[in-house]
C-alpha cells in the first residue's frame, strides 16, 4: 500500500490530471471520504446508505489508499499509467516536485503552530541540529498541549487515538530525496543555512509544500557559493529573519566564512 502511495505521488502530481472513479460498499468509507478535502463524493442514496461514486485526485488518492481495500483496484488501474509516465517522466531533467503538497492524515497547520502560536522549529524537529534528519514529532508533542487543548475537537480524532493506542499518525513524506543522493540537516544548520532557504516559509504554509526543486543543479547552485545564503546560527529557524546591512558587509567568498566549505565534489552526496 505504501508504495502505491509513491507512485500516485510522483506519477499523478503535474502534468497528469486523473480523475479516478470507484465504487464503494455504503457506511464506512462514504462517510468517511466525503470529510476530505478534494474529494468529490456523489452519493446516489442518502449520506452514507446507498453504494456512493468517489471522483478523486491525486491529493486524495494520496490519502486513502493507505486505509482501503480498494487499493488493488488503483495498482490495476495506475499501473499501465504508471509505466509510461516513469519513462518519459525519469528520462526528463527536470524531476520537479515543486508544488507537492499532500494533504496530511491530520490537518496540522504550521501557520498555526509555527506562526500563530510562534513555536520554534526545533520544538517539534528536534534533532535537526545534530543528526542528518530533521525528524517528524511523535504524538506526544501534540499531546503536551491536545490533552488540554481541543479535546473535544473533530480534526484531532486521530491524534488522540495515535496516542492511546501508540500508532504513530501515518504522515505522508512531503520532500524526498532519492536514496542514492545524502543529504544531512546538522550540516546545513551548523553552517548557517536557515531552514527557509529551502523549505520556504513554513510558518505561512498551512498544508506544508515543496518550494524548492531539490535537484542535483539546485544543491550545485549553492554549493558553489554558499555564503550569499548563510545567516547567524541563531537566525537558522527565524523565518522572517532578512540580512542586515552589518551581515552583508562580512561580503562572500570563502575568507568571510572560513570554517564553510560546501563541497561539490560527487562523493559529498553521493556516498
Ligand atoms: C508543533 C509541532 C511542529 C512545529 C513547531 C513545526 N513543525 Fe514542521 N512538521 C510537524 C509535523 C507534525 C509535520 C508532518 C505533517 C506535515 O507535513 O504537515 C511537519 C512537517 C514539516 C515539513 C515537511 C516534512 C516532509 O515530510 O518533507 C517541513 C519542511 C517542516 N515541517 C518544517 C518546519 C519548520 C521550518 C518549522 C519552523 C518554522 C516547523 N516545521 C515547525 C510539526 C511541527
Ligand atoms: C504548544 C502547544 C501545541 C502543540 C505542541 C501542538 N498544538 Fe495543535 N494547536 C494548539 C492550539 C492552541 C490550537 C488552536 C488554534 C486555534 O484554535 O486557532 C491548535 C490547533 C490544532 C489543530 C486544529 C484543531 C481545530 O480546531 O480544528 C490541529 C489539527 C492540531 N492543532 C494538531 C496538532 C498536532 C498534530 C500536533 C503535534 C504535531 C500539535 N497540534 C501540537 C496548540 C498546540
Ligand atoms: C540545504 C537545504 C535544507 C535546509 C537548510 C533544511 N532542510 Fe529540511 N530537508 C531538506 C531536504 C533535501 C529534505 C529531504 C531529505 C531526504 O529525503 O532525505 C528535507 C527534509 C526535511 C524534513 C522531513 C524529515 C526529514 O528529516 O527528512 C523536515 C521535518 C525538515 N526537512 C525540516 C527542516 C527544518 C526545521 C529546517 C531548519 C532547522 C530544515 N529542514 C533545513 C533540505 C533542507
Ligand atoms: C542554500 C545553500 C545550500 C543548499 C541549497 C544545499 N546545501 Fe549542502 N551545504 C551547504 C553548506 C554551506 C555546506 C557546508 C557545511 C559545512 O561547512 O560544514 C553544505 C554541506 C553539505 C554536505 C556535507 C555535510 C558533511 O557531512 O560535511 C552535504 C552532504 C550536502 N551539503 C548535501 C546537500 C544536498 C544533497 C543538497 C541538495 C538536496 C544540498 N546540500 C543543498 C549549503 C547548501
Ligand atoms: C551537493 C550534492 C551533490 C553533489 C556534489 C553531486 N550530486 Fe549528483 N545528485 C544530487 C541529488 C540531490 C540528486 C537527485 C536529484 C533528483 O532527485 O532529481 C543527484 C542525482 C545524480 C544522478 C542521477 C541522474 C539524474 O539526473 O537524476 C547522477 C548520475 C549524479 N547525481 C551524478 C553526480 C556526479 C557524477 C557528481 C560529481 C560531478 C555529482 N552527482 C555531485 C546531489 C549531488
Amino acid at each position: 500500500m505504501v508504495e502505491v502511495v509513491e507512485r500516485g505521488r510522483s506519477v499523478l502530481k503535474g502534468f497528469l490530471d486523473v480523475n479516478v472513479v470507484l465504487s464503494c460498499t455504503p457506511g464506512f468509507f462514504c462517510a468517511r471520504l466525503s470529510t476530505l478535502r478534494r474529494c468529490e463524493v456523489r452519493h446516489p442514496g442518502p449520506t452514507g446508505t446507498g453504494p456512493c461514486e468517489l471522483s478523486v485526485d491525486h491529493g486524495c488518492l494520496s490519502k486513502w489508499t493507505n486505509r482501503i481495500k480498494y487499493g488493488a483496484a488503483v495498482v490495476l488501474l495506475g499501473a499501465p499509467v504508471y509505466l509510461v509516465a516513469l519513462v518519459w517522466y525519469g528520462g526528463s531533467p527536470m524531476t520537479l516536485d515543486v508544488g507537492y503538497a499532500p494533504i496530511q492524515p491530520v490537518p496540522f497547520s504550521h501557520e498555526v503552530h509555527a506562526g500563530q502560536l510562534g513555536l520554534d522549529c526545533r520544538y517539534c524537529h528536534s534533532s535537526v541540529e545534530r543528526s542528518a534528519h530533521a525528524g517528524i514529532p511523535p504524538t506526544s508533542t501534540c499531546m503536551n498541549c491536545h490533552a488540554s487543548i481541543g479535546t473535544t475537537v473533530e480534526t484531532l480524532d486521530l491524534v488522540r487515538t495515535s496516542f492511546a493506542e501508540g500508532t504513530p499518525i501515518p504522515w505522508i513524506k512531503v520532500h524526498d530525496l532519492p536514496d542514492y543522493a545524502y543529504f544531512d540537516h546538522s550540516a546545513h544548520v551548523a553552517a548557517g543555512v536557515g531552514c527557509a532557504s529551502c523549505h520556504g516559509r513554513v510558518d505561512q504554509m498551512g498544508v506544508v509544500t515543496q518550494v524548492q526543486p531539490l535537484s542535483m543543479g539546485w544543491c550545485l547552485d549553492c554549493h558553489r557559493d554558499p555564503t550569499p545564503h548563510l545567516r547567524p546560527p541563531e537566525a537558522v529557524t527565524r523565518m522572517d529573519w532578512v540580512p542586515t546591512d552589518g551581515w552583508m558587509s562580512l561580503g562572500s567568498g570563502q575568507a568571510s566564512h572560513p570554517g564553510v566549505f560546501a563541497s561539490t565534489d560527487c562523493s559529498t552526496c553521493h556516498r
